[in-house]
C-alpha cells in the first residue's frame, strides 16, 4: 500500500493547498491524517472541507488540539496563552457540520496494515511529545507496530530502534532536505514523523508531508513552499495573536 501522510495541518489552508497540489500526481492508496486538523491558523473550516472531500481515502486519528476545541474552557487550561486563544476563536467559527467531523475522529492509536500504525503524540497518549530517544524507548513498548507514525512535536525526525539478541540500541535522527528517501530495514523498528503541513517547527518554514510504501519500506519526506504571508495575513485579519502569524515565516 502507498500511503500520503500529512499530520498538523493547523488550519493553514494555503500549505495544505500546496501539499495537496505537490502530491496529486502520486499514486496513493490511502491517506493517513496523524490529527491536529484546527487550532493556531485561520482556516479551520475549508481545511475541514478539504479532509472532508477527500473522503473515506482518509484514516484519521484525533489530535490534541482537535479534542480541545470542542471544550476550550475545559481543555485548554494546559494550553499557552495564545494556543487558547486560537482553541477559543477556532470553537466559535466551526460549523456545526465541521464539529461534527472533529467529535468523530478516533483516539489513536490505529493500526493501518499488518506492522504500521499511526498516532498522534506519542503511541500511550496524544498529549505526550516524543523529542528523545528515552521517550521513543517507552513509545516502542507501548506499541509492537514495526513502523509507527506520529506527529504532535512538527518537527521531522526518526527514530530506529535495533535489536541484537539481548541488546537493543535507538538512535534519533532529524530529516532536513526537500527530499528525504529513507528504505526502511524490515528488521528493524521505526517511529517516524513526517512533520507539519500547517505550523512547522523546524527553523524551516516549507510545508512538510510524507510518502510511504509498505511494499518495499520506502519512507520519502517532503518540504513544499507556499503562500506563508497570505497564511500570515489570514491569521492577522482573524484578529489571532501576531505571533501565530509570524512563526509561520521563520518555521518555528
Ligand atoms: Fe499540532
Amino acid at each position: 500500500m502507498r500511503y500520503l501522510i500529512i499530520s498538523d495541518l493547523h488550519g493553514n489552508l494555503e500549505a495544505f493547498r500546496a501539499v495537496l497540489a505537490h502530491a496529486a500526481r502520486k499514486r496513493r492508496d490511502a491517506v493517513l491524517f496523524l490529527g491536529d486538523a484546527v487550532g493556531y491558523g485561520a482556516a479551520p473550516n475549508q481545511v475541514i472541507e478539504r479532509l472532508r472531500a477527500m473522503g473515506h481515502k482518509v484514516v484519521s486519528v484525533r489530535g490534541n488540539h482537535d479534542r480541545v476545541v470542542l471544550d476550550p474552557e475545559e481543555g485548554s487550561v494546559f494550553f499557552n496563552a495564545h494556543a487558547r486563544r486560537a482553541a477559543f476563536w477556532t470553537a466559535e467559527v466551526l460549523t456545526p457540520a465541521n464539529r461534527r467531523f472533529l467529535e468523530n475522529l478516533p483516539v489513536g492509536p490505529k493500526v493501518i496494515e499488518d506492522g504500521v500504525a499511526i498516532c498522534h503524540g506519542s503511541p500511550a497518549d496524544e498529549d505526550e511529545y516524543l523529542f528523545s530517544e528515552m521517550e521513543a524507548q517507552a513509545a516502542f513498548r507501548s506499541l509492537p507496530a514495526s513502523v509507527t507514525f506520529f506527529g504532535h512535536s512538527h518537527v521531522p525526525c526518526m527514530f530506529e530502534l535495533t535489536t541484537d539478541g539481548g541488546n537493543e540500541s535507538l538512535v534519533g535522527v532529524l530529516l532536513r532536505g526537500s527530499r528525504v528517501v529513507i528504505d526502511l530495514d524490515p528488521a528493524r523498528r521505526y517511529l517516524i514523523n513526517p512533520g507539519s503541513v500547517g505550523q512547522p517547527r523546524d527553523r524551516d518554514p516549507r510545508a512538510s508531508y510524507a510518502v510511504y510504501d509498505s511494499a518495499i519500506r520506502r519512507f520519502t519526506l517532503h518540504r513544499v513552499a507556499y503562500n506563508v504571508e497570505a497564511a500570515r495575513k489570514r491569521i492577522l485579519s482573524a484578529g489571532l495573536p501576531a505571533i501565530l502569524a509570524d512563526r509561520l515565516v521563520h518555521g518555528s
